[in-house]
């Protein structure tokens, strides 16, 4: 197994692409956090994956900085360190470009990138050294 004594946040893994890379961790052996914003569902996928000793669900906009605080501060109780973090959560807004609503493009923005650069710099600081892994939305 790959990812043995890893611990993982997966932002948007109650479903979709996110949920399938919580699995895929879990099968390596990683310890896995499911943040999304539906509680229900993130719960869900942690029950498949075994429960609080294997995977917890966090529910968490990732838009929010106290929440995406919160989660990391759940992930370090429950797991007592986190090695990756998969930005995954996100939104899909198709529009012709003259018709995009700014505030629309705004939110898209904001749920790709801050989580990222919060929860990251989270993620690097307790950690205390330079092998903190952040691995950015693949798609
Ligand atoms: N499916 C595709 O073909 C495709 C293609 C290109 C890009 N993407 C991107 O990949 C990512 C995942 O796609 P998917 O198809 O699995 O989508 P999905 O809708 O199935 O899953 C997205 C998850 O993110 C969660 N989420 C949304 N906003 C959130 C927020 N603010 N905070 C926390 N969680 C939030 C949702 O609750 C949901 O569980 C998205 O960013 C999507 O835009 C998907």
């Amino acid at each position: 197994m790959k990812l043995e004594n890893k611990v993982a946040i997966v932002t948007g893994a109650a479903s979709g692409i996110g949920k399938e890379i919580a699995v895929l961790f879990a099968r390596e052996g990683a310890r896995v956090v499911i943040a999304d914003l539906n509680q229900k569902g993130a719960d869900a996928v942690a029950a498949e994956l075994g429960g609080a000793k294997h995977a917890i669900g966090v529910a968490v906009d990732v838009t929010n900085e106290a929440q995406t605080e919160a989660c990391v501060a759940k992930t370090i109780e429950a797991f007592g360190q986190v090695d990756v973090l998969i930005s995954n959560a996100g939104i899909q807004i198709v529009a012709p470009v003259d018709q995009f609503d700014f505030g629309k493009w705004k939110q898209l923005l904001a749920i790709r990138h801050r989580c990222r650069r919060r929860a990251g710099t989270d993620v690097y600081l307790r950690k205390g050294d330079r092998s903190a892994s952040q691995v950015r939305r693949v798609l």
